[in-house]
């Protein structure tokens, strides 16, 4: 992986393609801050073993404005007047349901996980993004979230958080042009939300997701762009 030392903000490091992020940014000189719910046991992120990266793990429950809140002076210890290269909103959690079959407290839920804790941490991490080189946010989203895709009935909460996450992103690009934000579409990979028929696994799709977030440029603010480098249509 082509690499230069950034800093950057994984949310949901504790397994699946979070954990698999963080894996490959501390094989090189990054400072990596990995965000995850518990730390006490994300025991796979505790093993993990930096080669000449920092890596500094820190309590963030995207689903809790408290917990967000909290977590940006944590952020803002680690990086000790350092500016943040990378945000990148990759938690989130997925139901299956149908648009006329689901709990309205659990759809909620899910709003808060997939959209509105990732708006919100954004918006705090700004004056800290203000100050990276790179100033990029990655918006983990799906092309589920497409109105261009055709995935049936299925999902229908999770892909509604989608759709919401994809206009966050559109919104956040007009909004701060000083920025690059981004919808990244991971694939269909292997991990406790993709399930076992998935034909990608958490190497393949990290380090092709890696490879595009290396490669943007000003011009790619506002896109919905796949693992794999192919633009999306929203
Ligand atoms: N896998 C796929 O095929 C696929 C396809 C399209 C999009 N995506 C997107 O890719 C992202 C990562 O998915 P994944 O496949 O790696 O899923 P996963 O294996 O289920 O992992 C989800 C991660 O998100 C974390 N998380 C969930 N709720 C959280 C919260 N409230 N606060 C902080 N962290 C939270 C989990 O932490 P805990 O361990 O604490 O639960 C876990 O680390 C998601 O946004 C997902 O929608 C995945």
């Amino acid at each position: 992986m082509a690499n230069t030392a950034s800093t950057w903000l994984i949310v949901g490091a504790s397994r699946g393609l979070g954990l698999e992020l963080v894996r490959q940014l501390i094989a090189t000189s990054n400072t990596v801050i990995a965000a995850c719910r518990n730390p006490s046991s994300a025991s796979q992120l505790q093993a993990l073993e930096p080669t000449g990266a920092e890596l500094h793990i820190i309590q963030l429950d995207v689903s809790s404005e408290e917990s967000i809140r909290a977590s940006v002076g944590k952020v803002e210890a680690v990086l000790n007047g350092r500016g943040l290269d990378y945000l990148y909103n990759n938690a989130g959690i997925l139901a299956q349901d149908d648009a006329f079959n689901f709990s309205y407290s659990e759809f909620l839920a899910i709003l808060q996980t997939n959209v509105v804790g990732p708006a919100l941490l954004a918006s705090l991490c700004l004056p800290f993004l203000e100050k990276g080189n790179k100033k990029t946010i990655v918006n983990v989203s799906s092309s589920m979230g497409g109105l261009t895709h055709d995935y049936g009935a299925s999902a229908a909460r999770y892909s509604a958080s989608k759709a919401a996450m994809n206009m966050l992103t559109h919104k956040q690009a007009k909004t701060r042009p000083d920025l690059i934000v981004i919808s990244l579409c991971p694939g269909w990979v292997q991990t406790d939300l993709g399930g076992v028929s998935a034909p990608l696994e958490p190497p393949e799709s990290v380090a092709g997701q890696l490879k595009v977030v290396l490669g943007l440029k000003k011009e790619d603010t506002g896109k919905f762009i796949r693992y794999d480098g192919q633009e999306l249509t929203w």
